[in-house]
């Protein structure tokens, strides 16, 4: 139901009724609190956007205090042991769960685009073996827009479907291409007898380590794939939206993602959490190290979330696959500090008065890595998985008559008007 607040400027002593639509005012009413006529009105000041709601969304719901994460409504618990990724793709995707037809269609049509132009090939051959692979990502995502202009095309529904189907499709190829090159190996093309994760593990050369889990590892870098396919208006998907406002084409806006999902605190944490448990070693080292981190001589990595002020629930589901994987392949010392650190984090005042849980990347590092992936590709694992959230909040954003180009204010603080002094005179 509709509601209004009343607001009273006590600089003019004007009450304002300000309507309140789920939660929320919209921000453009504030431009009606002005102190005289000239004023441009009241703006809101949010660095980081911690109260500012961007869009209207049906995708993904998240309550971080009660540990929730629905995908079009659905648990992700459910979807983590009934579903799969493609078919998590397409509900995000596409708003409802397939039906059979839907999805084989679906699935086809994917398949159909793993393929990468010989140009993207040789964008990939071009960089050094050094190279982190996320910078390979992002150049050749940008590239791909150079391969299919039509994709500027916004307002065709078609074509705005067949790059959904060449990002989904591609995004393992450009990976497994790029880390084989980096490897000095050769490319393993697309099998189209494979599933999606499976073709993925095929043209990495099933690198998996051997003792089983090779058995073990394509359902769960499914499930991983599937738990970090969306999380509503995170860094990178107000990137996406972001890129999408200016009417940018979706290859443009993924590379653009793909670089906001970099940063260590966000994509890039899995990598780092990985790092700090090599570093902590065994269980004995754990209390030095949250010491250093109450210092704020270092973060806690994988602990934290914007949202989630209580457990993560991607997190929860991680440790119990942690738990399997480990008790099928045996025992793990980086899964044994982890569980450590979280254990004594928890029952500290600093985290605990923080509400500073284990979020998604503190289990699926240690996980990734016994499955025979090296850290500095977690994030292109998660950059693979993100494809079909930053797709549907693209896509989203373009359907929503709301929605124009994102452009916010600021408070200027900078110096007023002065002359400019030539260089000899400074
Ligand atoms: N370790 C130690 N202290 C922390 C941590 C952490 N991981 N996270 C937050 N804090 C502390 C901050 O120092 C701050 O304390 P203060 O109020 O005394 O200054 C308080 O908790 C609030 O932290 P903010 O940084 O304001 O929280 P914000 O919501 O801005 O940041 C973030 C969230 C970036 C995820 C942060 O928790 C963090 O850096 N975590 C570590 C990196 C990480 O794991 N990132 C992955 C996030 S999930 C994802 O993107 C997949």
């Amino acid at each position: 139901m509709n509601s209004k607040i009343t607001i009273i400027d006590h600089r003019t002593g004007k009450p304002y009724d300000l309507p309140v639509d789920q939660g929320a005012i919209p921000a453009i009413e504030l431009r009606r609190v002005k102190e005289s006529d000239d004023d441009l009105g009241l703006m809101s000041y949010d660095p980081g956007f911690k109260n500012t709601a961007s869009c209207r969304s049906k995708i993904t719901f998240i309550d971080g205090a009660r540990s929730i994460l629905r995908y079009r409504g659905y648990p992700i618990e459910s979807l983590a042991r009934d579903s799969n990724y493609l078919e998590t793709a397409y509900l995000l995707i596409q708003g409802v769960l397939p039906g059979r037809d839907d999805l084989d269609g679906w699935v086809e049509q994917i398949k159909r685009h793993r393929d990468l132009p010989e140009c993207i090939q040789q964008v990939i051959k071009a960089f050094r073996s050094d190279a982190h692979p996320m910078g390979v990502l992002i150049s050749s995502i940008a590239a791909l827009s150079t391969c299919y202009p039509e994709a500027r095309r916004l307002d065709d529904t078609q074509t705005l479907e067949q790059q959904t189907y060449r990002l989904i499709g591609m995004m393992p190829t450009i990976a497994a291409y790029s880390l084989r090159h980096r490897l000095g190996l050769d490319v393993i093309a697309p099998d189209a007898n494979l599933g999606h994760t499976g073709n993925f593990l095929r043209m990495l050369g099933q690198r998996q380590k051997s003792g089983g889990v090779a058995e073990i590892s394509e359902k769960v870098l499914d499930v991983i794939l599937l738990l970090h396919a969306d999380l509503e208006q995170n860094c990178s998907a107000n990137v996406m939206r972001c890129v999408a406002s200016s009417l940018g084409d979706p290859h443009c806006a993924t590379a653009a993602a793909v670089a906001a999902l970099s940063g260590p605190r966000h994509g890039g944490a899995n990598e780092r959490v990985l790092e700090q448990l090599r570093k902590v070693g065994s269980k004995d080292q754990v209390p030095g190290l949250l010491k250093r981190v109450k210092a704020r001589e270092e973060r806690l990595m994988g602990f934290g979330h914007r949202v989630y002020r209580d457990y993560d629930p991607r997190a929860r589901i991680l440790k119990q696959i942690a738990e399997d994987v480990f008790a099928e392949i045996g025992s793990s010392p980086l899964l044994d500090v982890a569980k450590e650190l979280e254990r004594v984090a928890l029952e500290d005042d600093f985290f605990v008065q923080r509400r500073l849980y284990p979020n998604v990347d503190f289990y699926s590092g240690i996980i990734l890595d016994s499955i025979g992936f090296p850290a500095n590709e977690f994030t292109v694992l998660f950059a693979i998985a993100r494809t079909a959230g930053w797709l549907a909040q693209y896509r989203e954003f373009l359907a929503d008559a709301e929605q124009s180009i994102a452009r916010p204010r600021q408070i200027y603080d900078g110096e007023d008007e002065r002359e400019y002094i030539p260089i000899t005179d400074r």
